[in-house]
């Protein structure tokens, strides 16, 4: 087994999924430039697995130090790559932000990659990538229609790139596509820890229930779902991290992994915001603090996953619903570390 180079491996699925991989008897290092991650997340890695590793407090955007990185390890076969900033919000706001850091940092990734012979690469997109979907739940072969934010974009370009750049090289590559990401290492010694303001649904509801905010705003209640508010697919992250090490261990080990193919990450079912409230009330025994408010603008009403393809190639079984996910979030969210 060849030593595993994760990007934004001090982040929050990137840690989680460096547990994973470790546990899995992976040599893991970490380039991470701690721009939305705390070098904490790497003490949590140590007390789960017993392992310290290295992080390279490095910029994609700088190819210099990135070809620093490979040539220290002449040894990486595989790719796993997180780093990437990820607010839909600040994305409309900031887009050439978003393009320079998630694009420029793909392409010299793609470059060392290249370079330096790797020969696997796993790529962390997100289901924004098929816009507004018609019909659920969503396949890989959904269409890709017109990303709605910038953010969502990038994703788009990045999937491009990865297609185009590796066509001509040894290098297989699988793009694997979330849903909504939530929850906590079971440990509780890793969890969801940015340094930018929290806008996804489940911190925005531990931090009310903490006091942090004054309530949590529904945003609208007067779609056309089962309670009238938006359908998410949540996947619990420890399930996320399963599948990164289950898509390395394909392309590893089954000579019928295509050069390049695509995979769906949700548990498959859809939970509106009304019911996710819900289940964090039923696991914490305590109401919270919610009022409905208008729409989001750019939200999709609904979404969620059929992950049929990830169990047939990769063997993923997603196990962890959305009680599971609260009860984690919130116990995160109360750590005294
Ligand atoms: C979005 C992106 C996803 C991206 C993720 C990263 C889309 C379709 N999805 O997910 O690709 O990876 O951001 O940040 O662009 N909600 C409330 N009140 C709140 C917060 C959220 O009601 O305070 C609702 C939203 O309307 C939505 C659900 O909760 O229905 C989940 O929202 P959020 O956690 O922000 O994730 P998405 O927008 O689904």
């Amino acid at each position: 087994m060849g030593k595993i180079l994760v990007t934004g491996g001090v982040g929050y699925i990137g840690s989680h999924t460096v547990v994973d991989l470790i546990e899995n008897g992976y040599e893991v290092i970490s380039v991470d430039n701690l721009v939305n991650s705390k070098e904490s997340a790497l003490e949590g890695i140590e007390r789960i697995t017993g392992i310290s590793i290295e992080n390279y407090e490095v910029d994609l955007c700088d190819l210099n130090d990135l070809r620093q990185v490979f040539s220290e390890h002449p040894d990486i076969s595989g790719v796993i790559h997180f780093a990437a900033l990820k607010a839909v919000g600040e994305s409309v706001e900031e887009p050439v932000l978003y393009f320079r850091n998630n694009v420029n940092g793909l392409i010299n990734l793609v470059d060392c990659c290249i370079e330096s012979n790797v020969k696997h690469f796993i790529f962390s997109s997100s289901c924004t990538v098929y816009g507004v979907v018609e019909n659920l739940p969503c396949t890989e072969d959904s269409p890709i229609k017109p990303a709605e934010s910038p953010y969502g974009r990038t994703k788009q370009i990045s999937e491009m790139i990865i297609e185009d750049s590796f066509r001509n090289t040894d290098v297989k590559a699988i793009l694997l596509r979330y849903f909504n990401p939530a929850g906590a290492h079971k440990s509780n010694l890793l969890g969801e820890n940015p340094k930018k303001v929290a806008l996804n649904l489940v911190p925005v509801i531990t931090e009310t229930a903490l006091g942090l905010r004054e309530k949590t705003v529904v945003f609208g209640d007067q779609f056309d779902t089962r309670d009238g508010s938006c359908v998410r697919d949540y996947i619990h992250v420890m399930d996320l991290a399963d599948a990164h090490t289950k898509a390395l261990q394909f392309l590893e080990n089954s000579p019928e992994a295509k050069k390049l193919d695509s995979y769906n990450l949700g548990i498959g079912k859809g939970v509106t915001v009304l019911e996710a409230i819900k289940a964090f009330e039923k696991v914490t025994g305590q109401p919270l603090n919610y009022e409905i408010g208008p729409p989001r603008p750019g939200d999709v009403v609904a979404i969620y996953a059929d992950h049929t393809k990830a169990t047939k190639d990769l063997g993923w079984n997603p196990t962890r619903g959305i009680e599971e996910i609260m009860e984690s979030a919130w116990k995160w969210a109360n750590r005294k570390n």
